[in-house]
């Protein structure tokens, strides 16, 4: 008689790290005897891989448990990992009668013992506990959600205490991953068929600064880029998310000397006021970022700068809106990110009063917005007629002959091709018409 393997579901929330948290999570429930099903109410698991980092984004998940009480089957439950997990721990078992299993992002790597706990007949587990090593163990290519781009931990955790961020109380403090063990992941990812590798950090650019885990480990983040780029065959490289304090003339450099580097930094600015930029405890000021601009700017190579911001911080007046309005308009980057603040726990700015109304925030949100489209439709202008190397990610829902991909500078690139499969190839594209978030054009070879 054949035994009828358990199911597991699994939602992730948030950001790359998360999805990397989750392909961890996944092949450690196959190693338990798991299988991984797309519907709800056949798992015998749900799982929520969460994100805290804005009040949205856990007040998403929270709703998301209550609105699968009726899908789930008889007997399932409901376990929740994550930052929110992290921060909450057992408060989420007293909440949520549902939930059985709480592990937090410096516990990813006990989640199979924690399952056998619960198999031995344990009510719940709560596992938040840092081993205070970081867990970068490679992932089977089977449990990465994505063939042909895969997200690479290069180090984890945060030193800088934004004083509106999460981050350091939900992924602990820095540690950096060994120069070797990413590029023994990037090998086999390539032999896997994997064309791009993001290398992801909470603040690359502290690479090998902060405490070392892994072996002696003596370069800086350029230096990790160049050797990464000189013996992996990974034929695009990109990385992510930058810290303007850190951001070195050697990163533009090794983007210069190695092709297979991506021309796209990702350099949050998050105010435009130096007085908001002080308060935040950033470490730079309008002046630091915008000589920062300029050295990307001076490159040989054109390099897409994208960016995050933060509107109504506590004590954000009109006018430090009216400088951030001012500073998007001078830099022009090729996408912003922007956020209405909320007070996030442990956090300095939470203590402080959130002087800003939701109706402020949200006003000076789609100016902000506005102002970008405009700049924003002004910087793609530029790519009319030009080629792009594209990565083709599958058909685009659109139309039967439409293809969509990224661009090496990363923007969303869709284009009309009769090719059979695309799919994971490198394909030029002649971009005819520029759209509010996407390019499109023509397939050439
Ligand atoms: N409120 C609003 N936005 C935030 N971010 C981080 N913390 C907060 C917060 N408390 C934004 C920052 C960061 C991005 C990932 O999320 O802009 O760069
Ligand atoms: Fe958060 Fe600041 Fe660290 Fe970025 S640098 S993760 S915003 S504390």
């Amino acid at each position: 008689m054949q035994v009828r393997s358990k199911k597991f579901f699994i939602e992730t929330f948030g950001c790359q790290m998360n999805v990397v948290d989750s392909e961890r999570a996944a092949e450690q429930l196959y190693q338990s005897g798991y299988e991984q099903c797309q519907d709800i109410s056949a798992a015998d698991v749900i799982l929520f891989n969460t994100c805290s980092v804005r009040e949205k984004a856990s007040e998403k998940m929270y709703s998301r448990i209550h609105a699968i009480r009726r899908l789930k089957k008889e007997g399932a439950f409901v376990g929740i990992m994550g930052c929110v997990a992290q921060i909450e721990g057992k408060k989420l078992i007293e909440r949520f009668p549902d939930v059985r299993l709480v592990v937090g992002t410096q516990a990813v790597g006990n989640l199979k013992r924690a399952l056998g706990k619960l198999d031995g007949g344990e009510e719940f587990v709560v596992d938040v506990v840092s081993p205070n090593l970081a867990r970068f163990d490679g992932v089977d290519v089977r449990r990465r959600l994505d063939k042909y781009v895969a997200f690479v931990t290069v180090m984890e955790g945060c030193d800088k205490f934004c004083t509106f961020c999460v981050v350091p109380f939900t992924r602990g403090r820095e540690r950096s991953r060994s120069p070797e063990s990413i590029l023994s992941e990037m090998v086999r990812l390539s032999q896997q068929g994997v064309k791009e590798v993001h290398l992801i950090g909470q603040n690359v650019n502290s690479y090998g600064l902060g405490r070392r885990i892994e072996g002696k480990n003596r370069l800086s983040f350029a230096g990790l880029l160049s050797f990464l780029a000189a013996r992996s065959d990974i034929p695009r490289i990109k990385f992510t998310t930058s810290h303007p304090r850190d951001f070195s003339s050697e990163i533009v450099e090794a983007i210069e000397t190695w092709p297979q580097l991506c021309p796209w930094v990702h350099l949050p600015l998050q105010s435009g006021s130096d007085r908001v930029l002080a308060a935040m405890n950033r470490g730079y000021t309008c002046k630091g970022y915008l000589q920062k601009v300029a050295m990307i700017r001076q490159s040989s190579r054109r390099i897409s700068l994208t960016s995050d911001i933060i509107v109504g911080f506590p004590g954000e007046t009109e006018q430090d809106f009216i400088r951030t309005l001012d500073m998007i308009r001078e830099i022009k980057f090729d996408s912003l990110y922007v956020f209405k603040y909320s007070p996030r726990p442990h956090t300095v700015a939470a203590k402080w009063p959130d002087t800003v109304s939701d109706s402020e925030k949200t006003a000076r949100l789609q100016e902000l917005v506005k102002v970008q489209q405009e700049v924003q439709s002004e910087v793609w202008r530029e790519y009319l007629g030009k080629t792009l190397k594209v990565l083709v990610e599958g058909k685009s829902v659109k139309s039967e002959n439409h293809w969509t991909g990224h661009s090496m500078c990363h923007k969303v690139v869709n284009f009309e091709s009769s090719s059979d499969n695309l799919e994971g190839v490198e394909v030029t594209v002649k971009v005819d018409k520029v759209n509010p978030h996407s390019l499109f054009g023509t397939h050439i070879h």
